[in-house]
């Protein structure tokens, strides 16, 4: 299939543009967009048809749900039965943003999009391209990260670029999204307000808006399966083997330079994702790939950079990707959520 390339301007989409990829998305067809976290591989998502082709392209299992993106706080209640005031409250706060709610769905919506589940997620992205995309498509658009699955989400349409032309039809290129991380998915179909996946806006500003908010458990203890489906699979992962140094300061530079001589002895490839404090720390090292991520005073930059970078250690033909942790709390928790994922928590001690 001929995937089609469209350069648009992030803060004024050409209106033209908008057109010809909503015309694509009404007639079933599948188009990447960006969004202020990842790129998202958009189609109908009232059309059932359409909806399995992104399961196709991605190569994702069925049993996992698709985000429904929609383009007013309004378009909600066509898709959800019940919209608990607390969930309406953190809309007017955080929309648009990155905070997916899942709520009890409507019969309107095919069950590839919910997998056969009783409830929908729904966010309203904080990006003009796909809010123009939104609103001029006139339905909802079910968008997963557009990545092929397993592999770390795309933050620049090169990325989406890389991993899915020839399987979908068209990709819209608004530069590099913003925060780099997905959203928060925040289940709100139960009593309680339940964390399902962390993300882009952390669980301490939920609280301050519906006072206490829960952590599925199934994120943190392996023996319980995830709530969110996609959470139970192996994800964000480079080709490249991710490793994690955990330890002070100066136990995790001292850990670190005596790994990268171990792999360089046995003539594996190492690259080095870390902060700049703990680039001070090491000081000159030999090394085949490195990248300065950013400070840890700031995982803004952290966050924006994780995925590209994790993407340019496969490009270089790294073997085994070193990087640090971070403290779990506010932007930390989705950082090292996904960090121990990519590694299939593989943590050493420094
Ligand atoms: O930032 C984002 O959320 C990006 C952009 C494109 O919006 N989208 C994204 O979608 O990350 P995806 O499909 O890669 O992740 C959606 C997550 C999965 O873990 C899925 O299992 C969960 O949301 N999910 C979707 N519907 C659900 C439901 N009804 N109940 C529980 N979890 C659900
Ligand atoms: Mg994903």
């Amino acid at each position: 299939m001929e995937t089609k390339f469209w350069q648009v301007s992030r803060d004024e989409p050409q209106q033209d543009i908008i057109e010809l990829a909503a015309l694509m998305i009404r007639e079933g067809k599948l188009v990447a967009f960006p969004t202020e976290t990842v790129y998202g591989l958009g189609a109908n998502g009232l059309d059932s048809q359409a909806v399995q082709k992104i399961f196709a392209a991605k190569g994702r299992p069925g049993d996992n749900p698709l985000i429904l993106h929609v383009a007013e706080i309004e378009d909600v209640y066509t898709l959800a039965r019940q919209v608990p005031p607390a969930a309406r409250m953190l809309m007017e706060k955080f929309w648009p943003g990155p905070l997916t709610f899942v709520l009890p769905k409507k019969e309107l919506i095919p069950d590839a999009v919910t997998a056969g589940l009783d409830t929908v997620a729904i966010r309203m992205p904080d990006h003009p391209v796909a809010r123009a995309l939104i609103k001029k498509a006139g339905v909802p658009i079910a968008a997963p990260s557009a990545n092929r699955s397993g592999y770390p989400s795309p933050t620049q349409a090169g990325h989406v670029w890389d991993d899915l032309k020839g399987k979908i039809d068209g990709v819209l290129d608004g530069g590099a999204t913003g925060i780099g991380l997905e959203s928060t998915v925040l289940d709100m179909s139960e009593e309680l307000p339940v964390i399902l996946r962390p993300g882009g806006i952390t669980k301490e500003e939920i609280a301050e808006t519906v006072g206490k908010v829960y952590i599925d458990p199934g994120l943190y203890d392996t023996k319980q399966v995830p709530k969110a489906p996609g959470m139970k699979y192996t994800h964000y992962s480079p080709r490249a083997q991710v490793i994690l140094v955990q330890g002070t300061p100066e136990n995790t530079a001292r850990r670190i330079r005596e790994m990268v001589k171990e792999y360089d002895s046995c003539g594996k490839k190492v690259g080095l994702l870390l902060t700049t404090e703990t680039w001070e720390k090491i000081k000159n090292i030999k090394v085949f790939y490195h990248k300065n991520i950013g400070s840890r005073h700031n995982l803004l930059t952290v966050a924006h950079l994780i995925y590209s970078e994790l993407r340019n250690c496969d490009k270089a033909g790294v073997d085994v990707i070193l990087t640090e942790t971070y403290e779990e709390q506010g932007l930390g928790t989705a950082l090292m959520n996904r960090l121990l994922k990519s590694a299939g928590h593989h943590v050493i001690e420094a």
